[in-house]
């Protein structure tokens, strides 16, 4: 363990240095909580007949997900489409609901139509069919309660797994993902054209190849790296330009390079972006052949240590080759704006910068069309024509008014869209897409936060971009899920600790209805590694700054930019104003913010930030607020609580899951709720984290290689705290009920055992063997029930009951390991070679109990059409590869992750352990 229980990145801070210098008897829970007749689980509210909301309940009963259906639940079954094309129907495995209720179909270019927006729930909506060619099925995960953990609908289809939408949603912009050529290791003349790559690795983007490295204890990544290695690695792809493009304009973009990239095409330098978690677009007009095979070389140096967590390397967010026309609207060259907005008009301002690379002047026409969700036009605008000077840029702004406007919500995601053309000469030259939702929000100094008028706290959790046993390597379905789990918890609210995060977050938060705390930097100038940022902060800050706001202002969910996490130099005015002014070029509708540690530096920018953020620190928002009345405060990370899935009491390198452990400058999870929800002046938190992460094992170092301080582990299974955040912040929401332990068996008979219930219910009374041990009244100031059982084998059941209706979670004893039961959360996905089904592997006693402290080395095998791309089960100390064929499990658990790859047909996933039985399961893949 380190000593003293310090962040060194927290620690380096309040120094004001350069910060960073440095069980046997089992249980199962029976599919969570079987709810009775007439209770509707969590997917949201009660949706109509027959049409379930991805895999929520419908009418009366919920016909919940996970292994319990529950009386009266009727189960909604995938897709149901009507006009257009249709979107695409959703399915689901591993529950009882399948699918979510396709919409209708889009009017426009779209094969598909927009899918999801199913009544039951905030299943979000799909892809808007404009640049599409499928609609992308609704997804609601349903979260946990009624029925158990829910079964999630909606099977990604088309672009469900790729979204071209950050510079505008064009047609002429398709994927450069596949096809690449990869080399770790310097290698002197691999940036030129005839260079041969033959003996290189094929794969295809995004790739992490951090992720597929054995740990190492001597690892310059050290433990915040998560021991995993980086290096200098080259990435080459042979193309051709498409015949369209012949007199266009033709750029590569990358959403992500992680970092210090340098491009070449055809052997000349191209572009260059230092900053891992920028996005940025390259010119190859000058030197791409029209005809004939052209190369790209991208040279990636990820020297380390360069961060504080697990960062990956490579490029591991997608990569798209773009085809406009010379007059073009620029990039990142919207900004879609909502000046006012009540509950019968908004006012839509469509700031559009066009570009004109063209030799000669240009009259240039812009026009907008306002899309609902379904795709039918709610308004339009345009500006005159006007000339745009050769090799310049020019604005066009109109205004649109829509009326009744749907508003943005967390619990209500609408979406819009803005279609804008670019017209020379009577003739459309670029059609672009922006994405629009209708909200306003305000924080108050007193009153804390509010959207569209109504007060609310924000909800929220900190996450790192790392996807467990995925690495760093993006993946639109693995992103959802995960948000959609966040969902689930309660959540309201993310922030992309500590950098820009993919595209696809804010897509999917946008879809899902979750508010963004927009991170830029955890450093400055100064640095806190010796290769970090900080070497670069200088020069490219402005850059990266304007690219980054430039790229997500249109986004609804984006409610705040940070400027940076307790930054050595927080209170260096000069370098704040500079941020802020950098900001401010691209978007003046969100405040400013930046993460204090423990207020260290704020109260030398008074003044400048609109919002204070502070981390940790509970003791002092008292005084600050006393002292600063009109700021308007929130705590932008705290709780640090620490704790291992399954596990209850601390050693061995792992913590206590009763929520008595946290790290030294934090606080449990229920005191830093109550800290925060006993102040009406805080906006909300931002807990540290909502999932584990690789790297930065506070409190130990190796063989711990990941975090502990996740509501969920690194495999995505959840711990006990999720349902504490579940009964809080969603307290009037499904009622659930959840016992902690998660462990009914390894206890010695008569052993007092401290039983903790989180439920949202009016009361709880907890029965062993049916024995009732006493009943209690959820006081929802108290965060807890609490019973002191003597332990016995048997069935221990809480059960909860609001309103007259009863909901119930029940432990068993398990004996002896016997089999392996898989699960997927969908047995049935899209055959696009990027759609992924989470396969949950459990090891069960003779009647399928989960023995909860089962650690079993689980081995795989796989045929069809698919792959495993990922092992994991959440232990921080296992070094099995998270991109081999075999893994240990952790209590009692573990998850494989599998793809598909572009064929149809069906894979079987395979596991053997020893002696126990063997499982498997079948997963369909479809045409997209
Ligand atoms: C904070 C820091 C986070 C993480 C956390 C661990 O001080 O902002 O990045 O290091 O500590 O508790």
């Amino acid at each position: 363990m380190r000593s003293g229980l310090i962040s060194l990145g927290f620690l380096g801070l309040l120094t004001a240095a350069a910060c960073g210098t440095d069980g046997s008897t089992g249980t199962t829970h029976t599919g969570g909580n079987s709810s009775t007749a007439g209770t509707v689980g969590p997917g949201g509210t009660q949706s109509t007949a027959g049409t379930g909301a991805g895999g929520r309940p419908t009418t009366s009963g919920g016909a919940g997900g996970g292994t319990t259906t529950t009386t009266g639940g009727v189960t909604g079954s995938g897709g149901k489409s009507t006009g257009g094309t249709g979107g695409q129907a959703g399915s689901a495995t591993g529950s009882t609901a399948t699918g979510g209720k396709a919409g209708s179909g889009a009017a426009g270019a779209a094969t598909g139509g927009q899918a999801g927006n199913a009544t039951g729930g905030p299943a979000p909506g799909g892809q808007t069919g404009t640049a599409a060619t499928g609609g992308q099925a609704g997804t609601t995960t349903g979260g946990v309660s009624s029925g158990g953990a829910g079964g999630q609908g909606g099977a990604s289809a088309g672009p469900a797994s790729l979204v071209n939408n950050y510079d505008g949603a064009r047609t002429t912009t398709i994927s450069f993902d596949a096809g690449w050529k990869f080399h770790l290791g310097d290698v002197s003349g691999a940036q030129g054209a005839t260079f041969d790559d033959s003996a290189w690795t094929s794969l295809d983007v995004p790739h992490d190849w951090s992720i597929s490295l054995a740990f190492n204890q001597s690892s310059a990544a050290t433990y915040e790296g998560g021991y995993l290695d980086g290096g200098l690695g080259w990435y080459r792809k042979t193309f051709t330009l498409p015949a369209s493009s012949a007199g266009q304009k033709v750029m590569v973009q990358f959403d992500g390079v992680y970092m210090d990239s340098t491009v070449y095409l055809n052997g000349t330098q191209v572009c260059a972006r230092p900053y891992g978690y920028a996005s940025f677009e390259c010119d190859l007009t000058a030197g791409a052949k029209a005809t004939g095979s052209n190369v790209l070389a991208v040279k990636v140096n990820n020297q380390l240590p360069s961060s504080r967590w697990y960062s990956g390397s490579g490029i591991y967010r997608h990569t798209w080759l773009k085809t406009v026309n010379p007059v073009h609207v620029a990039y990142t060259g919207t900004q879609v704006t909502t000046p006012t907005v009540s509950s019968t008009s908004a006012t839509v301002n469509i700031a559009v910068t066009v570009q004109n690379d063209a030799t000669t002047d240009q009259s240039v026409t812009v026009a907008s069309s306002v899309r609902d969700a379904a795709g039918t036009e709610v308004g339009k605008g345009s500006s005159a024509a006007a000339s745009v000077a050769a090799g310049k840029t020019a604005s066009a702004t109109h205004t649109v008014t829509v009326s009744n406007p749907k508003l943005w919500s967390p619990s209500s995601p609408t979406l819009y869209s803005v279609v804008t053309t670019v017209s020379v000469g009577g003739a459309v030259v670029d059609t672009y897409t922006t994405p629009l939702g209708i909200r306003t929000f305000a924080f108050d100094a007193s009153t804390g936060f509010s959207l569209n008028g109504t007060k609310m706290k924000l909800n929220g959790t900190c996450n790192h971009h790392d996807l467990g046993a995925l690495g760093s390597a993006v993946n639109y379905r693995a992103i959802e899920r995960r948000l959609q789990m966040l969902k689930d918890m309660g959540g309201n609210a993310i922030r992309t600790s500590h950098n820009p995060p993919a595209p696809e977050v804010l897509d999917l938060a946008d879809r899902l209805g979750l508010m963004v705390m927009d991170e830029a930097f955890d450093c400055w100038y100064a640095g806190k590694h010796t290769y970090d940022y900080g070497r670069f902060f200088n020069q490219w800050y402005d850059t990266d700054v304007q690219g980054f706001v430039a790229r997500d202002r249109n986004h609804p969910s984006v409610i705040i930019w940070s400027i940076g996490n307790e930054v050595a130099q927080a209170g260096d005015k000069a370098t704040v104003q500079k941020l802020i002014t950098s900001i401010h070029a691209k978007d003046t509708t969100r405040p400013i913010t930046q993460a204090y540690a423990a207020w260290v530096g704020a109260d030398s920018i008074t003044g400048l930030e609109d919002l204070v953020g502070i981390n940790y620190a509970p003791d002092r928002y008292d005084s600050v607020h006393t002292a600063n009345p009109t700021y308007k405060m929130f705590a932008s990370e705290s709780s640090s609580a620490l704790r291992s899935r399954g596990v209850y009491n601390n050693q061995n390198n792992q913590e206590s899951s009763y929520d008595d452990s946290a790290a030294g400058w934090g606080h449990t999870a229920e005191t830093s709720w109550k800290n925060v929800n006993t102040r009406a002046w805080i906006a909300g938190e931002f807990i540290w984290t909502g999932f584990d992460y690789i790297g930065e094992p506070t409190p130990y170092e190796w063989p711990s290689k990941s975090s502990y301080f996740g509501a969920i582990d690194t495999a995505t299974f959840p711990k006990d705290v999720y349902y504490f955040y579940q009964s809080k912040w969603n307290a009037g929401g499904a009622t659930m009920v959840h016992i902690v332990p998660m462990n009914w068996t390894n206890w010695t008979a008569g052993q007092a055992v401290k039983v903790l219930v989180y439920s949202n219910a009016d009361s709880v009374e907890l029965f062993l063997n049916g024995k009732s041990q006493g009943s209690k009244n959820v006081d929802p100031s108290v965060s807890k029930l609490q019973w002191s059982v003597a332990f016995a084998t048997g069935t221990l059941e809480a059960k909860a009951t609001k309103g007259g209706a009863v909901v119930s979670d029940k432990l068993q004893t398990a004996g002896a390991a016997a089999a392996l039961a898989l699960k997927a959360d969908r047995a049935s996905i899209t055959a696009d070679g990027r759609d992924l089904s989470f396969v949950e592997v459990d090891i069960v006693d003779a009647q399928g109990v989960i023995v909860p402290q089962a650690k079993n080395q689980v081995d795989f095998t796989i045929s069809g059409p698919g792959a495993i791309v990922g092992l994991d089960a959440g232990d921080a100390t296992n070094h099995d590869s998270y991109k081999g064929t075999s893994h240990a499990a952790f209590s009692g658990k573990l998850m494989a992750i599998v793809q598909s790859n572009a064929t149809a047909g069906k894979i079987t996933l395979k596991a053997t352990s020893g002696s126990l039985t063997a499982g498997s399961v079948d997963i369909t893949t479809v045409a997209p």
